[in-house]
């Protein structure tokens, strides 16, 4: 057991993710008590009273981000479910998708009814079928039930909700390019401000939040803003979706509480690396979260994972961050080298080519990794890496080409060593591996 549980408090079977039982479960019992028993700006404020947090990357608190639209102000409002997932090694909303369907249309409606919201949205990662499937079968039972449409549940609060499915761009995750590919344009981020609370799609007040953080709502407004902040830590109150993949015995979606000992969680619960090899080093929360070293590094930060609780205070503190909750952990043996090349092939390629540091830079670096691999580095290569990096820090329009320079300095500050080995030695000190074999 990772603590107590919010999202994950079921049995999934074959049948666990239908409205029928949903309601067996006590579904639908929140939106009631938010509609018959609280006026919007209260079911704000238990938001706000609860703490929840951001669960797509960047932890900015979620009854914040609504207390700026006006309910009541006569304009149309939007909210908008983040379900694109792009983030390399993240696919916890995938499980609420696909297994818990009916927990995200409840909070949505919760989150609709607060915000003055008519008309809401699911923007879904075009390659995620089943996921589709299970939300579009599961908002058809909701309105022949009568949880969306005209007078829901009897109290004049209307409500539509509609999927739009992207065309696998990493960026659309943005929120600003999602919106502006639901808008049928573009998906280029655009500069802020004006927020998107103040003008967002179609210029009108909209919130964007991704699904695990949304997905709490029905918890949060069923059982109270105290009871949620007795889980989790007085900072980081609640849980964590956590899906966890590479060298690992046991991968798979977690639901963890936060402040839960990251020791124990990856060697109780995930069974530890997936070969007899130590770690070397995990990255946290998706390739943008910075890499934390493991009991092989030969360069240890303060805060080694194998010593670390989970939470959002601790991983800034260490440098890093719990980001979109995508775990990667990394035996002892793979060529850090190669990983980085990996991630930069994707910045590369993912990269909108809006902002000119992004654009060049992605490029550079990946070009960079592959000339050092192919044993043609030169020593100023390294300082030339972090060069290019730096310069993405606050010149872009989003955090792409940030958290891609973030990342960068982050391999090459705690993996140096292995750099300038592979520059000196014009080949891997792994021989490029990325697998995880057993010592020999
Ligand atoms: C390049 C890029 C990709 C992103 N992809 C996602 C994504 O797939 N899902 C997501 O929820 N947030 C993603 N984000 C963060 C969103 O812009 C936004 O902050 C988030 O959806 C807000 O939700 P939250 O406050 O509930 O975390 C991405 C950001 C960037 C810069």
């Amino acid at each position: 057991m990772t603590g107590r549980k919010v999202l994950m408090d079921f049995e999934v079977t074959p049948t666990s993710h239908t409205l029928e039982a949903y309601l067996a479960r006590g579904g639908y019992q929140a939106l009631a008590k938010a509609l018959r028993g609280m006026k919007p700006g209260e079911v704000t404020q238990e938001i706000v009273d609860s703490g929840l947090q951001g669960r797509g990357g960047a932890a900015f608190p979620a009854g914040r981000k609504w207390q700026v639209i006006d309910p009541h102000d006569g304009q149309p409002h939007y909210l908008v479910a983040n379900a694109d997932e792009g983030e390399p090694g993240t696919f916890k909303d995938r499980w609420v998708l696909e297994h818990s369907p009916h927990t995200l249309l409840e909070s949505m409606l919760i989150a609709s009814y607060a915000l003055g919201v008519r008309h809401s949205f699911i923007y879904i990662r075009g390659e995620f079928d089943l996921p589709w499937r299970r939300v579009s079968a599961a908002i058809e039972e909701a309105y022949a039930a009568g949880y969306f449409g005209e007078n829901i549940l009897g109290t004049g609060f209307s409500c539509d909700i509609f999927v739009f499915r992207g065309a696998g761009a990493y960026v659309c995750g943005e929120a600003s390019s999602l919106l502006a590919s639901i808008e049928g344009s573009r998906g280029y981020p655009r500069n802020r401000p004006p927020r998107l609370t103040v003008k967002g799609l179609f210029q009108r007040p909209t919130v964007v939040n991704n699904v695990e953080t949304l997905s709490n709502l029905a918890w949060i407004i069923g059982h109270g803003a105290a009871a949620f902040r007795q889980i989790g830590t007085p900072k980081s109150p609640g849980t964590r979706l956590i899906s966890v993949s590479g060298h690992i015995a046991r991968p798979g979606v977690y639901e963890v509480e936060l402040g839960y000992s990251w020791a124990k969680f990856l060697h109780d619960e995930c069974g530890g690396v997936s070969c007899d090899r130590e770690l070397k080093a995990v990255i946290p929360g998706g390739i943008s979260s910075q890499v934390l070293t493991g009991r092989d590094a030969k360069v240890l930060t303060p805060h080694d994972v194998e010593t670390m609780i989970l939470d959002h205070d601790a991983l800034w503190q260490a440098g890093s961050s719990l980001g979109s909750g995508g775990m990667i952990v990394i035996a002892e043996g793979t060529c850090m080298v190669s990983l980085l090349r990996v991630m930069l092939r994707f910045y590369h390629h993912e990269s909108c080519g809006q902002c000119t540091p992004c654009r060049e830079g992605m490029g550079w670096l990946h070009r960079i990794v592959d000339r050092i691999l192919a044993g043609k580095g030169r020593p100023e290569d390294i300082d030339l890496m972090y060069r290019i990096s730096k310069a993405n820090d606050g010149t872009t329009i989003c955090g792409l080409g940030d958290a891609a320079g973030y990342a960068t300095v982050a391999m090459l500050d705690r993996f140096r060593d292995e750099f300038d080995w592979c520059v000196e030695h014009k080949r891997s000190k792994y021989d490029g591996n990325l697998e995880c074999r057993p010592s020999t």
